[in-house]
């Protein structure tokens, strides 16, 4: 019965890998990891396994997941929940402790001091529910604005550091490209596409216009104001003009498909795509530059969202041990600064961000750590297991404002009344 739920929930390749190593003693185990799939990350993530399976003499075998966060969180709450223990290791999002914190085993005991003490602080803070550390942090992600270095340089615009400055140099770029005969040339691609990563995008927003942070620190809703209307208008008015409509359906690999073919001047995405657009095989390689994302009035300032991932280790495995002995070898500082090195991944450690070696290979790097250091969270911390209600009625009220279903004031008025009904007094 259980080995169809994770087939039915995910209907997607299962792929095993046999020990190459020191195979044959006798707690020689299968670990299965569920990873997160978006660009090169399921790549990484098997080859990371691997080869830990062959030092090991266990074996690995690795689930695909869905590429949007929510869908992976729909499958992972619906096989936690049936205490499947088909999956050991689960790659989980930095929103999501407080949702499925309940599933996972605290890892602390089964850690050294210093396991913990090499990530930043606030990253192991993020992954303790009721004083439990229910996953290790893996890596951080930031919100980064894209732009074609080239482009900006052959049309004689500075990189933007206000959403009037990228209006006008999208616009302006976009016509003359057309002109020359790049009929393709949009002006900016980003997540539109009614699920989280929107939720992230208008969360920027918002906060570049002195809209708030979705919640106030005290916990109440604060949606309704008119920094956050005007965050959401301009954001509007892109929709069809400097944006493609398609946006409205675009999530990161939609959009790094347009702006890697060539076909978008500025893009806003996580650092993977970095690695990517300079990839061997980019037509855009060496001509992208990466800033942080604009402001939009003097009220508010340049904003990423923050995100990234942990690995936990499932309460219902059958090697926990083995498992967190997996968890370890991934999220360790050899294997984080091969992520940094091949996928432009940030790592938790403090320490790799003084990796010469590193820096040389990556100078990317040193430019991230200041933005992740002051990057703004979603407010999962406060919200717990409610926060995916949350995100839903947030994104929603944007989708349809971007759509042109309602005005950004209506809409944003109806979101604060659903999530009141979710809290008493900012208490959720
Ligand atoms: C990235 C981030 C994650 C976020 C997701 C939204 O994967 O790391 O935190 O929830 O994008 O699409």
């Amino acid at each position: 019965m259980k080995r169809t739920l994770v087939a039915t929930a995910l209907a997607l390749g299962v792929v095993t890998t046999a020990a190459l190593g020191a195979a044959g003693t006798a707690a020689a185990a299968t670990v299965t990891v569920a990873c997160s799939a978006v660009g090169i990350e399921y790549r990484l993530c098997r080859e990371a396994a691997e080869a830990w399976a062959a030092a090991t003499g266990n074996e690995v075998s690795l689930i695909q997941t869905p590429s949007l966060a929510n869908e992976r969180l729909a499958v992972f709450q619906q096989l936690l929940g049936a205490e499947s223990d088909e999956i050991d290791v689960f790659q989980i999002d930095v929103i999501w402790p407080g949702l499925l914190g309940r599933h996972f085993i605290d890892l602390e005991p089964h850690l050294e001091p210093a396991d913990l003490a090499a990530h930043f602080p606030a990253m192991v803070e993020n992954n303790r529910v009721d004083g439990e550390l229910k996953a290790l942090p893996w890596f951080g992600d930031v919100g980064l604005l894209y732009a074609r270095q080239d482009l900006l340089e052959r049309h004689g615009f500075a990189m933007p550091d206000t959403w009037a400055e990228l209006e006008a140099a999208a616009a302006a770029i976009v016509e003359a490209e057309r002109v020359a005969g790049n009929e393709r040339m949009q002006g900016f691609v980003f997540q539109a596409k009614a699920y989280e990563g929107l939720t992230c995008n208008a969360l920027e927003w918002l906060v570049s216009f002195g809209g708030g942070r979705i919640l106030a620190d005290d916990g109440t809703v604060d949606l309704a104001n008119p920094g956050a209307v005007a965050a959401l208008e301009t954001a509007a008015g892109w929709i069809g003009g400097i944006a493609p409509t398609g946006v409205l359906n675009y999530a990161e690999e939609e959009a790094r498909g347009v702006f890697q073919a060539g076909h978008a001047v500025f893009m806003r995405n996580w650092p993977y795509a970095w690695a990517l657009a300079n990839g061997e095989d980019s037509p855009v390689r060496g001509k992208v530059a990466v800033a942080r994302l604009p402001r939009g009035s003097e009220a508010g300032q340049n904003a990423s969202a923050l995100g990234g991932g942990g690995l936990a280790v499932s309460r219902y495995s059958r090697h926990p041990e083995l498992a967190v002995d997996l968890v370890r070898h991934l999220t360790g500082a050899e294997e984080q600064a091969r992520r940094a090195k091949e996928g432009a991944f940030n790592p938790t450690r403090p320490a790799l961000y003084e990796d010469k070696a590193l820096l040389e290979a990556r100078p990317f790097l040193a430019r991230l750590q200041p933005m992740l250091e002051d990057a703004v969270p979603r407010p999962a911390r406060l919200t717990g297991d409610k926060y995916a209600r949350l995100s839903t009625a947030f994104w929603n009220a944007v989708h349809d404002t971007l759509s042109g279903r309602g005005s950004a004031a209506d809409n944003l008025a109806a979101a604060k009344q659903r999530l009141d009904r979710l809290h008493r007094d900012g208490q959720w």
